[in-house]
Order: C-alpha cells, then sequence, then structure tokens
C-alpha cells in the first residue's frame, strides 16, 4: 500500500495573529505569513495549518465565525488566502485550514435569523429548547442560553457566543460541505476540524448520567458531577466523520485532522473502519500532559501503535494554542526540550508543532482579570494555584503571545506602539535570529531533524519497534522501511548511560558527548542519537 501524504508529513501550527504584523496594527494577519513562509520551508515543514482567519467578531479570536467563505480584515483579503495557498504550493509544501463545524459566532447572518421567531427558515439551524435539561458545556456550567427575542434556550457546546449548529437538518449539514467545497476548490489541503465531537448531541436530550468525577481529563471528558453521554461522542458524529471524509475525497488526497477527547477506542472511530474511511488523523491530547520519562514515552508509543496500526497513523502533539507550552512542562529546559522533538520527528507518526515551539518560546504568565481569552473569565471562581498544581493554562493568551523574530522591539513581530497581547521580556534571548546563529541551538536541532526525517523513508512511514535491554531511563526503537533500518536512542535521564548495541553508524547525535565508543554507545545526560542499521 502506498502511504498519503498525510501521514508521512509535518506539520507546523499557525496561530495567525500573532505570527507576523505585516501592516503594523499589531496583529498578526496572511500577509504576514506570505513574509515569512520561507521560513517555515527552511526549516523543513512540508504542511501549514493555520488557526482560523475567517469573518469573525473574535470574541474567541477566530473560532466564532460569521462567514466561513471571507476572510476577516484584520487577516487580509480573500486575496492574500488564495495567494497563500499558491505561495505554498510553489515551495512544494501543503496548507490546511481550520473548520469550525460545531457552532457559528452569534453574530453570524443565520443565528441572527434563527433567533427572530419560532418559525424562520433558518428557525431549526440551531438546537432550540424550551426548556434547558441538565447538559453543561465545555467550559462548565450549563450551556443552555435564553433568548429573549424567541422565548427559547439555544445550546452552546462551548461559550454562549458560540451556538451549535444542528446537523440534524440536512440544509445545515449541505451548507457547511459546501463550505468545506468552497476552500477545497481554492486548492487547500484540507483540515483540522475544531471540537469534531461535539457536533451531534443527543436527538432526545436525554439528561447526562451523574459522575462523581470532578475534573474533566482527555480521556475522560465528564467532570463536574455529569458524564458527557448524551453531548460527546455520538454514534452520528462518526458517522459524520465518514460523510466529511467523502466530501474531501471528491477534491483527492486531503488531511482531515479531528479535535477529539475520549478513550482511545472512541478516539479510533472517528477514522471510520478497517480501511481508514473516516478521518485521516486524529489528535490524540493524553501527551499534551507528558512526564518527561523513557517509561512515559515506551508506553505512550505502546499504546498508539496499538491503536492506530497501519493503515492508521497517530499524531505526536506536545503544545498548541489552547495548552501549556511544551517547554513550560520542561521547566524551560532546552536540553530536553531537544529530546523531546527528537522523538516526535523520529518516532512512527505525524508531528504536528505550534509556532515557536521551534526556539523555545515560553508561557508568559499574565493576570487573569485582564485576559483578552474569553476562558478564564469563565473559571475565575478557582484560584490560579489550582491550575498550576494541575499543570493547566487556563488564561490561553499565555501561549498565543507575539513570535519572537528578533531582538529588536516587539521581537520582530510588529512596529506597532502596541501588539495585540504583549511580547515576552525573554524575547531579546529567545528568538529566531539569535538561535540561527548558534549552531547547536534548539532551532537548529529542528531544522537538522527535518531534514533527516525527509531523506530516511524509514522515518517518515515505516514500522516501529521498541528496543529492549536498554538502561533505566533510555528509550530505543528502530523504524524500518523496505530493507532500510534506522535506529533512535534517548536518554531521559541527566547522567550519562554506557551501554551495549548492535552496529549501526550514528548520523546524528544531540551533543557532542553522544558517541560509540568502540562497541559502546555513550548517551550524555538527555543525550540522543540516530543510528542507520
Ligand atoms: C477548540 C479550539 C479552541 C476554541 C474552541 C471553541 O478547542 O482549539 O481554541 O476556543 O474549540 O471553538
Amino acid at each position: 500500500m502506498i502511504t498519503p501524504w498525510y501521514h508521512k508529513t509535518a506539520i507546523y501550527q499557525i496561530y495567525p495573529r500573532s505570527f507576523f504584523d505585516s501592516n503594523n496594527d499589531g496583529i498578526g494577519d496572511l500577509p504576514g505569513i506570505l513574509q515569512k513562509l520561507d521560513y517555515i520551508h527552511g526549516l523543513g515543514f512540508e504542511t501549514i495549518w493555520i488557526s482560523p482567519f475567517f469573518s469573525s467578531p473574535q470574541a474567541d479570536f477566530g473560532y466564532d465565525i460569521s462567514d466561513y467563505t471571507d476572510v476577516a480584515p484584520e487577516y487580509g483579503t480573500m486575496r492574500d488566502a488564495l495567494r497563500l495557498i499558491e505561495e505554498v504550493h510553489k515551495r512544494g509544501m501543503r496548507i490546511v485550514f481550520d473548520m469550525v463545524m460545531n457552532h457559528t459566532s452569534k453574530e453570524h447572518p443565520w443565528f441572527k435569523e434563527s433567533r427572530s421567531s419560532r418559525d424562520n427558515p433558518k428557525a431549526d439551524w440551531y438546537i432550540w429548547r424550551d426548556r434547558p435539561n441538565n447538559w453543561q458545556s465545555l467550559t462548565i456550567g450549563s450551556g443552555w442560553h435564553y433568548s429573549a427575542e424567541r422565548g427559547q434556550y439555544y445550546w452552546a457546546s462551548f461559550l454562549p457566543f458560540q451556538p451549535d449548529l444542528n446537523y440534524r437538518n440536512p440544509e445545515v449539514k449541505k451548507t457547511m460541505f459546501d463550505a468545506v467545497r468552497f476552500w477545497l476548490g481554492k486548492g487547500v489541503d484540507g483540515f483540522r476540524l475544531d471540537i469534531f465531537n461535539a457536533i451531534y448531541k443527543d436527538a432526545q436530550f436525554r439528561d447526562n448520567p451523574f459522575t462523581f468525577k470532578l475534573l474533566p481529563s482527555e480521556a475522560d471528558p465528564s467532570g463536574f458531577f455529569r458524564q458527557t453521554k448524551y453531548t460527546l461522542n455520538l454514534p452520528e458524529s462518526f458517522e459524520f466523520a465518514r460523510e466529511f471524509r467523502q466530501v474531501c475525497d471528491e477534491f483527492g488526497e486531503k488531511l482531515s485532522l479531528g479535535e477529539v477527547s475520549g478513550e482511545r477506542d472512541t478516539l479510533r472511530k472517528y477514522l471510520g473502519g478497517t480501511e481508514n474511511d473516516g478521518l485521516t488523523l486524529v489528535f490524540d491530547f493524553e501527551m499534551l500532559n507528558f512526564k518527561f520519562t523513557a517509561g512515559y514515552f515506551r508506553r505512550i508509543i505502546l499504546d498508539l501503535e496499538a491503536a492506530y496500526p497501519a493503515p492508521f497513523m497517530p499524531v505526536y502533539v506536545f503544545s498548541n494554542h489552547d495548552r501549556r507550552r511544551s517547554i513550560n512542562r520542561l521547566g524551560e529546559d532546552v536540553r530536553k526540550a531537544k529530546l523531546l522533538h527528537l522523538l516526535q520527528l523520529t518516532v512512527r507518526g505525524v508531528p504536528c508543532m505550534y509556532y515557536g515551539e521551534e526556539i523555545g518560546m515560553t508561557n508568559l504568565s499574565l493576570p487573569r482579570d485582564t485576559a483578552l481569552d474569553p476562558v478564564p473569565h469563565k473559571f475565575k471562581f478557582i484560584p490560579r494555584f489550582v491550575f498550576d498544581l494541575l499543570g493547566l493554562t487556563i488564561n490561553r493568551d499565555e501561549v498565543r503571545t507575539p513570535m519572537q523574530w528578533d531582538g529588536t522591539r516587539n521581537a520582530g513581530f510588529s512596529s506597532a506602539q502596541k501588539t495585540w497581547l504583549p511580547v515576552h521580556e525573554n524575547s531579546p534571548d529567545i528568538n529566531v535570529e539569535n538561535e540561527n546563529g548558534k549552531e547547536d541551538s534548539l532551532l537548529n536541532t529542528i531544522r537538522a531533524l527535518l531534514k533527516i526525517r525527509k531523506l530516511e523513508n524509514s522515518l517518515q512511514e515505516g514500522s516501529l519497534e521498541l528496543t529492549g535491554n536498554l538502561p533505566d531511563n533510555v528509550l530505543g526503537y528502530s523504524r524500518k522501511f523496505e530493507g532500510e533500518k534506522i535506529i533512535v536512542l534517548l536518554n531521559f535521564g541527566k547522567h550519562e548511560k554506557v551501554f551495549q548495541l548492535e552496529h549501526a553508524d550514528p548520523i546524528f547525535k544531540l551533543s557532542k558527548m553522544d558517541e560509540i565508543r568502540g562497541t559502546l554507545v555513550h548517551l550524555n545526560g538527555y543525550g540522543g542519537m540516530i543510528l542507520k542499521g
């Protein structure tokens, strides 16, 4: 079987508001991304995923869309979007947009019409009820909100200004699939799919059962004493994944990457049957809360290998626009970040990196009261230290600060007086220009790793087998493809490890102290190596 491109690629996520500001209004934009395409291309990423830049009141910074087939003026124009597609393709890369199918903005003309009466042509486009049931939103509290105009409650899985569309209405489904077709027709290579597991809700509006669980987790989104049986991961949503795939297939080999949560066998259902006739990929967010030990990664690799055997492919992601930056889980230790990305770029799976992760950009601690992100305002009653203890970032502004390009004012992101979010004070140190100049920087390490990944088919599509008999806190695996073999060794411990290994030639070392002496491998603390067998 020929591996499709979307299972071999490496993805770079751009949060457009924070990447590069071309017109100096303090907000990143599409022409800004155009100017930085060569940077991403030069790093070696093959696919770019851009968070939403469509028309939107920006109450959730683009995840609240008011027109799916137009561009918000602060990000540019339709011409810019089309040029971006063209320029990405010219470089032999791919571009993926972010489809928010579950809900629109409250300002979308469809919702305005829907709420205007109980019998208008769009009356049934959203989910309306005379009385709320016990369903809770993903951001705590009832997800039912009263509209005085219509005298009924509408359902919103996320925030009150993001009413859910009603996919049981065939017109809604057709209209949204046509929006998908609109972009595919313009040449887009696929989509990341926002809260895809919430698309369908129970048709009978049955109350969700009680649970003792207080806090939701990646594997089990129920929490605050309520299960999510009738609000998330309904069988209709798995079927919808197949229908979505069929729409994509009309245009060729397209990527579809679901943002879903739940137990691993639930996530798998979005990928369809044994032939992978559903979404082409799903995020598996457990690893966003990774532990930096060989044991943890051995377990996650084994689990993902079992859950996503060929023709499926797992996704390895450690940061995004909603969660704590990966380096903050590593005590901001660059040596550990290098090891983490050595794993991410050599393990069997599609790596997905968040802008700035390649230079080790850190969270910026910001006060919650003045957060622009609407989410932390809903959690005001929980003191910050609780989230810190749990390793969670509730104020997403902290992970969305402007990209740090150089050591000049505003880190070279913009020459505006004020950027939409403050630039991190560590930008004179942590920035692209600085790291370009340092041979052993995180940036150059990632660039080198992406280069090897591109050269070695076994890293892109080979099988994976864990290596046995390694010292404590050392992880090893081999990747094999058509007679080629690559071995990867990673020392998660801070002390040097020395051990015997079958003969193989190193083609990459994380530090100069990682080496082969005679028949012995020497791995420095947090050292790592790629060898050719
Ligand atoms: C997803 C997005 C997040 C957004 C939410 C509502 O979780 O990643 O940024 O706020 O959905 O659309």
